[in-house]
């Protein structure tokens, strides 16, 4: 069986590969690195002493992508393929929209062409937006997103929903990401941003290296326990299982079904930075500074869904993600390619 990966060279994409070829499947990936480089690759085929077909591509160019389905036996598609900086998006939001809508049509056009009907999609938590009260559920509405990447993710959701309603062979899984954190326990893979980063993880294993004086953590007058968020963390190892689940699922299930993938368990900023301080005997310097606009108090998952179809659940806690993401940071003071 083989899965061809649409942005499988970047941080959950990569994970991924390693889990699907250590369950036997073959991996074929096609990425741009707009956000990532092949080395990723390389180091996914080191960790598994498996081979992956790579293809340098923009998914959005139709010829190129229907040279991939033209050379492989494609049974599944798993779409990661995506921008995903919040700001950016915020400033940027005609690219936001070309890229992840158009790379979603290109995906679907192509697949309608070579008959590929089973397609996985990376969507977020944030498509639940404000209106939701936590935990979050699978049969809730979709909410008013609070900026244009929640829209892109809300739109594709919608358009996998069309389509596979028009197209009875075409099955759809939606899975609704949390907040992914950590990386390969080998310490070879992690995620890599570019500049600084927007996200809490990176950022603090950055201050507790040296390449940043502090962190600031945003807002401790939150309705919440110790005052700051708390969200839905969960390993990217546990969450790239998840995706092996939900591809032996869609082989044998011609369905239409959205899980959502976090722990159920929501921890606070200052949570995070304690136990990163704590597991890995390291300091990350911190201030508390005002709220960052568009954040909610609060966001994590009622994971049932995920267990109860899929037999999956998360196997992974808070420490090992810590402490996972600083054995990548460490060896990896300056990601991949830089
Ligand atoms: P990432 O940026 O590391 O990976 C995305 C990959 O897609 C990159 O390798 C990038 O080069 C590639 N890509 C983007 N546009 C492309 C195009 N037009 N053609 C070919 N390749 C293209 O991000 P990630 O964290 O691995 O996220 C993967 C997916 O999961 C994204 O769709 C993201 O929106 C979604 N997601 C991520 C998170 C998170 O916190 N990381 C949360 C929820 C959802
Ligand atoms: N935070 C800080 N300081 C920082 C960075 C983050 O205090 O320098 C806080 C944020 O305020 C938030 C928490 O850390 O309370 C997590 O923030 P992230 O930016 O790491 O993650 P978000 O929950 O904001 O967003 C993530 C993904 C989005 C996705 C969203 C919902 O980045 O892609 O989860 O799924 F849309």
């Amino acid at each position: 069986m083989t899965v061809l990966l649409a942005g499988g060279a970047g941080y959950i994409g990569s994970h991924t590969a390693i889990e699907l070829l250590n369950a036997g499947y073959d991996v074929v990936v096609a990425d741009n690195y707009s956000n990532s480089c092949p080395e990723s690759i390389n180091r996914v085929e080191k960790i598994t002493g498996k081979s992956v077909k790579l293809y340098e591509l923009d998914i959005k160019d139709t010829d190129k992508l229907e040279k991939v389905f033209e050379e492989n036996n494609i049974d599944a598609v798993i779409h990661f393929a995506g921008l995903k900086a919040v700001g950016e998006s915020v400033s940027k939001p005609v690219m936001y929209y070309r890229n992840n809508i158009d790379t979603t049509l290109s995906l679907l056009e192509t697949m309608g062409r070579y008959n590929v009907k089973n397609i996985i999609f990376s969507s977020s938590a944030t498509v639940y937006g404000e209106e939701n009260p936590v935990p979050y559920v699978e049969t809730m509405k979709r909410g008013v997103c609070t900026n244009p990447y929640g829209w892109t993710k809300a739109m594709m959701e919608q358009i996998f929903e069309d389509t596979a309603r028009a197209d009875a062979e075409l099955a759809v899984i939606l899975l609704r990401y949390f907040n992914p954190i950590g990386a390969h326990e080998s310490g070879m893979i992690g995620e890599d941003p570019n500049g600084i980063p927007n996200n809490l993880m990176p950022y603090v294993s950055q201050v507790a290296i040296g390449k940043r004086e502090c962190l600031t953590i945003f807002g401790n007058d939150y309705p919440t326990a110790d005052g700051t968020c708390t969200r839905d963390y969960i390993h990217v190892t546990d969450l790239a299982v998840g995706h092996v689940r939900a591809v032996d699922y869609i082989i044998k299930n011609k369905c239409v079904e959205i899980f959502n993938l976090g722990t159920g368990v929501p921890y606070s900023v200052t949570e995070i930075v304690e136990t990163f301080e704590r597991v890995n005997g390291v300091k990350v310097n911190h201030v508390y500074g005002a709220r960052r606009e568009g954040d909610l108090a609060e966001c994590y998952a009622n994971a049932d869904k995920a267990y109860e179809i899929l037999g999956w659940k998360t196997e992974r806690t808070l420490e090992d993600m810590c402490r996972d993401s600083w054995n990548w940071q460490k060896n990896n003071p300056d990601g991949y390619c830089k």
